[in-house]
């Protein structure tokens, strides 16, 4: 039997008292003061605001998800008041959050939970998944955090832990479930919630992609990524492909101190946004037959870049002053000095930041 193999199995059979003991003791000292949290060891937090927090932290860090949290349970503090949101001011709400299919799944699982489920939340993996925007990973974080249940909760920095703790030497992403199977070894059966919160604060505090603190680490003993002595070697990545460059322009409409929205159409990439007139995203860099109407456009020196999961973005940027004749152009005229109220995407927020620098 191959060594890796061998002391996998090892870990499996005892992993949770050599990992979940340590670990908790640290987190009952070190966790992290966040404002979904219940304190270490204290019965669980409100199921909608562990919830919430958990389809905000998708892909969004920490320190950006927190004032939109506080926002959110402000205005909507339980699934009845999110059921009953206007679609439009709350897709406005996530404006910077990315992502827009997570609200509107966040929308449609409010609306099942309140009229299917009397406003409360379903307690189990199973029963949680077949709710809308819920994958592995949502419902066994709810299932752990908000309910106490034992569940198996991997997010990128747990799959980073449990890689280096057992030294996996598969690359991601084949080696996910590999990685999970690891990570269920040493899961305990109490406290699973504060071990999956544990798991990620290690992951976010000491156990960083780059430069672990190893030193700092209440699991250096037992981690065979720092015995080997190259921890940020792991997890092991399959070599990336380039992401694919796209272009395409904004069109700034300019009218009396006014400048004409948009809404993106609901289907598709930042769907039900508010936006700036765009041409379609194409292989090659924009022309001004994309405008969204006839009017004197001139192409400006400037371009805006975004990245997005599959492809980059690169925007050209097109102005003009409108005159009155087409003041029955499609959208909405938006007062320039208010743009900030208009819960642009960060994409377009970017473009109206690049007008504005050059005037
Ligand atoms: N990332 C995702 N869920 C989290 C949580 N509950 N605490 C900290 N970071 C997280």
């Amino acid at each position: 039997m191959p060594d890796n193999v061998s002391r996998d199995i090892a870990k499996q059979v005892s992993g949770d008292k050599q990992v979940s003991a340590p670990l908790l003791a640290w987190y009952d000292a070190n966790a992290r003061v966040l404002p979904w949290r219940a304190a270490p060891g204290t019965p669980p937090p409100d199921p909608y605001r562990v919830w919430l927090s958990e389809v905000m932290l998708q892909q969004t860090q920490v320190a950006t998800v927190i004032p939109y949290f506080e926002k959110f349970t402000a205005r909507w503090p339980d699934f009845e008041r999110l059921a009953a949101a206007d679609d439009a001011e709350l897709m406005s709400a996530w404006a910077g959050l990315g992502y827009y299919a997570r609200a509107r799944n966040l929308l449609a699982a409010a609306r099942a939970v309140a009229s299917e489920h009397d406003g409360k939340l379903p307690s189990t993996e199973v029963e949680l998944r077949k709710l809308p925007g819920f994958g592995p990973y949502t419902a066994a974080a709810v299932a752990a955090i908000a309910f106490g249940q034992r569940a198996v909760v991997v997010d990128g920095n747990v799959e980073r832990v449990v890689a280096r703790l057992f030294a996996c030497p598969d690359p991601l992403p084949g080696a996910k479930p590999r990685i999970r199977d690891l990570a269920n070894s040493i899961t305990p059966a109490e406290r699973a919630g504060d071990f999956a919160q544990a798991m990620m604060d290690l992951g976010a505090t000491i156990c960083t992609p780059r430069s672990p603190r190893c030193l700092l680490c209440p699991l250096a003993d037992r981690c065979d990524a720092r015995a080997d002595g190259r921890p940020e070697a792991y997890p092991v990545k399959a070599p990336k492909r380039a992401r694919p460059v796209r272009y395409g322009t904004f069109f700034w409409a300019e009218r009396d101190g006014q400048v004409l929205l948009v809404r993106r159409p609901a289907k598709g990439l930042l769907g039900g946004m508010r936006a700036l007139p765009t041409g379609p995203w194409a292989d090659a860099p924009p022309v001004l037959a994309d405008a969204p109407f006839t009017a004197d456009w001139t192409l400006r020196n400037d371009t805006v870049t975004h990245g997005f999961t599959h492809f980059e973005l690169v925007g050209a940027l097109a102005t003009a002053t409108i005159g009155r004749h087409i003041a029955s152009a499609d959208g909405e005229w938006w007062p320039i000095a208010e743009l900030d109220s208009a819960g642009l995407p960060t994409l377009f927020a970017k473009a109206v930041a690049a007008i504005r620098r050059m005037g």
